[in-house]
């Protein structure tokens, strides 16, 4: 496996790759790998020829007040689970690499960003957008593999795609849980053990949601009604949002039918979660898909 700091080994690589005809994949985190990083290189893994893994805790898609400087950064453990996952290369570049002047350039993709966790957090989506074309600049992979727990996510990196004609496919991966239902995250580390217990609320709100769409309910302001009260009623929770939107434009749908995105986020102590389940909704028939 190889490890990668600059952007001149990249470039070799890319060409080396692309000399041999062969397909790549990358998978973009900001580290502190864990089962969910590694569904998606497995998701990747036998898809391409070369599987890239990128590791970078981007500095433009933390807001002045986030958490930017204690987000965990574990290369060690890292390096294992990439190494298991059959990683051919894993590119870990310095913030002066992928930002080498003070950025004036930004990839916005305006609408979808300001919406859900862009309320919150208005300058987010931005940040992820600028690296995640600055890693397509780069690698120029055939593939990317995002993960379904940050649905919003894969929405604005869509569209992205989409908009600037980049020919890469997105594989979107589903959630990995916890056993009692806890989306995984990097962020879950910051829990005391009575936040970690009261976290799992998210899951279960979604999965009453799910219950009562399946019983017949089509209404998106009781679905989201009823969200919100299962996290209101657990008292570690701090509601930030719970929602019912479309799955494309995310704006809040009346009426539950085609491809639904339900969304919740809370604070738990000072750490913020997120979880969401999307569906596909007809008169008779509920199905969970991915975004
Ligand atoms: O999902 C993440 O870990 C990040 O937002 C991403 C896509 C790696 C961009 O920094």
């Amino acid at each position: 496996m190889q490890w990668v700091e600059d952007v001149d080994a990249v470039r070799r690589l890319v060409a080396e790759t692309r000399a041999q005809q062969h397909t790549l994949g990358l998978v973009p985190t900001m580290g502190a790998l864990h089962r969910g990083h590694v569904a998606l290189l497995h998701a990747l893994r036998p898809e391409v020829d070369r599987l890239v893994l990128s590791i970078f805790v981007n500095p433009t898609q933390f807001g002045p007040r986030e958490d930017f400087a204690q987000y965990p950064r574990a290369l060690a453990s890292d390096r294992a689970w990439a190494e298991a996952a059959h990683v051919d290369a894993v590119f870990c570049p310095a913030t002066s690499v992928m930002y080498p002047i003070p950025p004036s350039t930004f990839v916005q993709v305006e609408g979808i960003d300001q919406v859900l966790e862009g309320a919150v957090r208005p300058t987010h989506f931005r940040g992820v957008a600028t690296v995640v074309s600055k890693l397509l600049n780069l690698w120029t992979p055939d593939v990317i593999a995002l993960g379904q727990k940050d649905a919003q996510q894969v929405v604005v990196v869509r569209r992205m795609l989409q908009e600037l004609l980049w020919p890469t496919r997105l594989v979107v991966v589903p959630t990995v849980r916890e056993p009692d239902g806890l989306a995984l995250s990097s962020r879950n580390v910051y829990l005391s053990p009575a936040e970690r217990q009261a976290a799992v609320v998210l899951h279960r709100s979604l999965d009453a949601a799910l219950q009562a769409v399946r019983r017949g309910e089509r209404d998106g302001a009781r679905v989201a009604a009823e969200l919100a009260a299962a996290i209101q009623a657990e008292p570690l929770a701090q509601l930030d949002y719970a929602v019912v939107v479309d799955a494309a434009t995310l704006a809040p749908v009346t009426r539950l039918a085609g491809r639904v995105l339900v969304a919740v986020a809370a604070r738990f102590g000072t750490t913020r979660l997120l979880d969401n389940c999307c569906l596909a909704v007809d008169e008779d028939d509920v199905r969970t898909v991915l975004a």
